[in-house]
């Protein structure tokens, strides 16, 4: 019999929809996936060509456990120029991912019994994170418009709470934070001696007038409370290549480190490398992609606000729509009733053969997510198949 605490831990409903659209493909089904969560656009070609280099320069053996020092220097610069936040060498950490840093802050930062606070909705993995690490996840909605909700975060908060989590540009919402929500949610965190866990892997992909801004810059006691967690995977389309980062107090980057040294050891050599590339070379390749992706948040924004029994937030950032679909229940195409999200999501991966996640997967129970990262052409076609399929339903 496997362990309590993995019984107990819900498989990544997204990961889980991914291996159905496979399934479905080769049964020769035609699926446009909007489901995924990763640009579709090719990795830069300086970032492919630099790790080809590193590994014929033989830079293929194990690294330091929290990465190659030229890379720590590089993400240093960046978090300096961009997010105006100072960090040594020896306060960040490369990880396989920003997932393998934000499993193993939970680790570091949370007693069995913990409470760690995620305004909701939020991205699938946290919740199964926390509770890996034995802490209690304690789920705050935001407010109505997306926007945090300090006051909620704030009646939440007990003598158990250990950790706030942000993650802006919103995955699935795609709401940017504002500077004066994110003060507020710093100043609590002081105030009751918590830390933050901030996920900025979405930094790049803003597209309104909100700024994107990290909330360790506040000041040295916001700080020395605080978890900066970055990723290659979003901004320069690199999913694939496993590679992201945490920067915080050293204590905490000596913590996480300890773990990895048990774990994964270090991210995957030429890979850091070629991540040196990015953040170096490859901003013209980030706002092309970033005037793509704002091209379709456009298009798809006015499809998908039209669609009976719909009501869509506009987002400002990410690569997600997540409109609430609540309208929708009760109907029915023939013998089918869209009883709830899942209904829906099912409804039309099989009327439409198009795949979107439903918002139970980030514990938003009456929306439902589409992914704009995939060709224009397919976007036009999936929401024709999206709208025909809806227009059934009465
Ligand atoms: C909000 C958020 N954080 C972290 C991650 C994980 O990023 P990485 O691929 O770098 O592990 C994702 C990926 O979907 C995400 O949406």
């Amino acid at each position: 019999m496997i362990s309590d605490r993995i019984q107990q831990m819900a498989p990544s409903q997204t990961l889980e929809l991914n291996a159905k659209v496979a399934e479905l493909r080769a049964a020769g089904k035609s699926i446009i996936a909007l489901n995924s969560g990763e640009p579709d656009f090719n990795t830069p070609a300086p970032i492919i060509e630099a790790s080809h280099r590193a590994m014929l320069e033989g830079k293929t053996k194990y690294t330091q456990t929290p990465g190659i020092l030229p890379l720590r220097e590089a993400i240093a610069r960046k978090l300096r120029r961009e997010n105006k936040i100072e960090y040594a060498p020896n306060e960040i950490i490369v990880s396989t991912g920003a997932k393998f840093a934000l499993a193993n802050a939970f680790q570091v930062m949370c007693n069995p019994g913990d409470e760690v606070i995620i305004p909701t909705p939020c991205w699938v993995s946290y919740v199964e994170m926390v509770k890996l690490a034995g802490a209690i996840p304690v789920l705050v909605p935001v407010a109505e418009d997306n926007r945090l909700d300090a006051g909620a975060i704030e009646r939440a908060i007990t003598p158990k709470t250990r950790v706030i989590l942000i993650n802006t540009p919103n995955n699935p919402t795609g709401a940017v934070y504002t500077e004066e929500s994110l003060r507020r949610v710093a100043e609590l965190a002081v105030a009751h001696d918590c830390y933050i866990i901030t996920d900025e892997v979405y930094e790049k992909l803003i597209y309104g007038t909100t700024p994107h801004i990290s909330i360790a810059s506040f000041s040295p006691e916001v700080w020395e409370r605080t978890l900066t967690v970055n990723a290659f995977s979003k901004a320069y389309a690199m999913t694939g290549w496993r590679i992201g980062y945490a920067a915080g107090p050293r204590e905490l980057i000596k913590g996480i480190s300890a773990i990895q040294g048990h774990t994964t050891s270090n991210s995957t050599s030429f890979v850091q490398w070629a991540a040196i590339t990015a953040l170096e070379e490859c901003g013209a390749y980030v706002e092309n992609m970033r005037r793509a992706f704002e091209e379709r948040r456009d298009y798809m924004f006015e499809r998908v606000r039209k669609l009976p029994g719909f009501r869509c937030p506009f987002p400002d950032g990410a690569f997600y729509l997540f409109p609430d679909v609540s309208g929708t229940f009760g109907k029915r195409a023939g013998s089918r009733v869209i009883t709830d999200a899942p209904a829906l999501a099912g409804y039309l991966l099989d009327e439409a053969g198009v795949a979107l996640v439903p918002g139970n997967a980030f514990e938003a129970p009456s929306a439902i997510r589409l992914t704009y990262s995939n060709s224009m052409e397919n976007l036009i076609e999936a929401m024709d198949r999206i709208e025909a399929a809806v227009l059934k339903l009465n």
